[in-house]
């Protein structure tokens, strides 16, 4: 069994810094950290990191709207991606940020080696830019009408309607996502890496055995179709790392969330006695290196990263593993049905290691999407982990325990079944090894129904009655409690923590080697229970909390938007602005006719107010502050022209004005006595 130390680096993609963590993500850190798991139970060096990826405009946009810095959003974010992936057992060696030191120094190194091999370009581009916020906007952060159906509110690259292409410019009536103001057109310099340079080299090197064959062969209609030139960088303002010659240009988040891999592997050596960076990186390292990735971006982790670290002299990836992604019960995860599961919602009803099982047992190393079906879930869990496995333990050990001290049997009569199990390792490993994990848990589970039926054939409580076979009851459990272990050594990169509580037990660390090594004339400890059962109503309260985080999400947004309507978290100190500019604004007295609730809303409260003849809707985020039957029949001044928001509880005509810091300390403006409904304020 002795083999060569291998040295392996594994990657998960790096998580966006401003949001949670949901099952989609999780299915592939379980993918990475089985993998993981694994190789170092096979007594390999195996390093695993990861990171959040902190750049970009979202984050920035974010943070600006919770009244934050993005490095105080992006701290925040991190402290709760890492407790996520800690709680769901994923053990990464270092979990960085891409908004660090190292990542900078290497970003930079690297786009310098880019250029002095002349693989960038620069050149001026035209873009949509808001003249408010004083910044240009991608395409999806521009919404307006269709130009082809008239269809409102489409996102400025295609209508989802008619699904008309066409380009911001070419909407009606287009405007930014940000401050509403309609976007012009506006040109600036662009630095572009010139990955058409590549063709061969990459045609090459995606055959080379490093992508699963589908992925390749995606990848080679791309190659067919020509490669473009990749624009790499942005202008200000930006949240990320300024390119070093180009003052007010910064690289985009896609041209260093890659680098991050190396920046956190690095900040590891760093701390690390006998890991050295350019053991794995160098372009003659010996090291192994892959990327588990998602198939949304197979073309920057197989085309863009590739050549650039080629280009650059490092070594490139020994293999990119994309996954597909999960569905629940067959379809989308939906935030409305509740199954748009935030990993910190599972792990407030179930146990994770019933997910990483139940992954495990559904993926294969391809690309196809994995189901989680709900019940299939609860029943396959039940009955492989706790019906088949822990069974086997639980069934023998009180026997062990109660009838002989603890002690095992010092040898048995017949071990050709144990044998079996140990031999059956090679096969499992080498499933674990091609990330069909699937088929490793078949092979498992099918050893497994052999121990139960090895001990229902035994019946060992029926032996136990009988003083004279005693002994034959401390060997069926001997040689129960040997398959048992050997079960566990499979299943330790899967569900580390059960496995843990069962070495306890056993009184035996675990390796994929030591499997051959029989507990005989040992002496076990106290048996606990390994793992409980999954009740449907750990099912249904976990679906439950989700739908409810989906109205609270829905509502903290549109609050926000209507906090913000409210100028409560703005910088007091507003721009000058003409006359003209202000006499735009419609300001009008209007009578509060009814304030109400607005059902699974917590912040909103939905005013129909009088304008004199007039009636308007408008939702106000102003519940924390207001009872609705103190607001009716009050007068206050709200903008009249405002355009129509649709929110999740309806369409919003305006807004009223208010005061104060937010929270319970809002203060709705009020007329002077006299006033009229409808009367215009100026
Ligand atoms: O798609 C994403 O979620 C990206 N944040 C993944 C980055 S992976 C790597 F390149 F950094
Ligand atoms: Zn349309």
């Amino acid at each position: 069994m002795a083999q060569t130390q291998r040295k392996i680096l594994v990657t998960s993609a790096l998580p966006y810094a401003n949001g949670p963590i949901h099952l989609g993500h999780m299915l592939e850190h379980i993918q990475t950290d089985i993998w993981v798991r694994f190789q170092k139970l096979r007594g390999h060096l195996c390093t695993a990191v990861c990171a959040d990826d902190a750049h970009g405009t979202a984050i920035m946009i974010k943070a600006d709207q919770q009244g934050i810095t993005s490095e105080q959003l992006i701290d925040r974010v991190r402290q709760e991606h890492m407790a996520d992936f800690k709680d769901f057992l994923i053990g990464y060696d270092n979990y960085y940020s891409t908004h660090s030191d190292e990542n900078r120094d290497f970003s930079n190194h690297i786009y310098k080696r880019l250029r002095d091999n002349n693989k960038i370009a620069v050149r001026s581009i035209t873009q949509a830019y808001d003249p408010e916020k004083e910044m240009f906007l991608a395409d999806r952060f521009i919404k307006g009408t269709c130009p082809k159906c008239k269809a409102e509110d489409q996102y400025g690259d295609n209508c989802e309607v008619c699904s008309a292409t066409y380009t911001p410019m070419e909407m009606i009536n287009p405007r930014s996502v940000y401050s509403g103001a309609t976007p012009v057109e506006k040109e600036s310099e662009h630095y572009f890496f010139k990955l058409p340079e590549f063709q061969d080299f990459l045609a090459k090197w995606t055959r080379s055995g490093t992508l699963q064959d589908q992925v390749a062969n995606k990848l080679s209609e791309w190659l067919d179709a020509g490669l473009k030139e990749w624009d790499i960088s942005r202008d200000a303002p930006y949240f990320g790392f300024e390119i070093p010659d180009a003052p007010g240009k910064y690289f985009y988040v896609w041209l260093d969330a890659p680098i991050g891999y190396m920046a956190s592997f690095k900040n590891l050596c760093d701390r690390t006695e006998g890991l050295t960076f350019d053991d794995y990186w160098a372009k003659d390292s010996d090291a192994e290196l892959y990327h588990f990735i998602g198939k949304d971006i197979i073309n920057f982790h197989a085309l863009f990263w590739p050549a650039m670290l080629d280009c650059a002299g490092y070594r490139t990836p020994t293999g990119v593993n994309a996954h597909g992604y999960v569905t629940v019960d067959g379809t989308k995860m939906s935030k409305s049905r509740g199954t748009f599961i935030m990993a910190r919602t599972y792990l407030n009803h179930l146990d994770p290691q019933y997910l990483r099982y139940y992954f495990a047992a559904k993926l294969n190393a391809s690309v196809d999407d994995i189901d989680l079906s709900l019940s299939d879930f609860v029943q396959r869990v039940n009955s492989d982990v706790v019906g088949k496995v822990v069974n086997i333990a639980s069934r023998t050990a009180s026997f062990i325990n109660k009838k002989f001290d603890g002690q095992l049997a010092s040898d048995v009569s017949e071990n050709a079944m144990i044998q079996s199990f140990i031999d059956a390792g090679d096969v499992i490993a080498q499933h674990f090894e091609n990330r069909e994990y699937g088929k490793a848990i078949r092979e498992i589970m099918h050893l497994a129904d052999q121990a139960n039926e090895y001990i229902a054939d035994q019946a060992p409580w029926v032996l136990a009655k009988d003083e004279t076979t005693l002994p034959k009851v401390q060997e069926v459990c001997t040689v129960a409690l040997n398959l048992f272990s050997i079960l566990a050594t499979y299943l330790k990169p899967v569900m580390p923590q059960m496995v843990a509580d069962a070495e306890a037990f056993l009184g035996k660390v675990l390796t994929w080697d030591n499997r051959s090594e029989l507990l005989f004339g040992k002496t076990v400890n106290a048996f606990k229970p390994l793992m409980a059962r999954i009740d449907q109503k750990q099912i249904d309260a976990m679906i439950e909390e989700g739908k409810e985080a989906a109205v609270a999400a829905a509502e903290a947004v549109e609050t926000s938007q209507a906090t913000t309507e409210t100028e409560l978290s703005k910088d007091p100190i507003a721009a000058e602005i003409s006359f003209d500019d202000f006499a735009k604004v419609d300001l009008r007295i209007a009578l509060i006719a009814k304030a109400e609730h607005v059902e699974k809303a917590n912040k909103l409260l939905k005013l129909t107010l009088d304008l004199g003849g007039e009636t308007r809707t408008v939702f106000s985020g102003i519940k924390s502050a207001y009872k609705p039957e103190d607001l009716e029949g009050k007068l206050t001044v709200m903008v009249a022209n405002l355009a129509p928001r649709q929110m999740k509880f309806g369409l919003s005509e305006g807004m009223v004005l208010a005061a104060g810091p937010g929270k319970d300390e809002i203060y709705l403006l009020e007329p002077h006595a006299g006033a009229k409904p409808g009367q215009r304020v100026m």
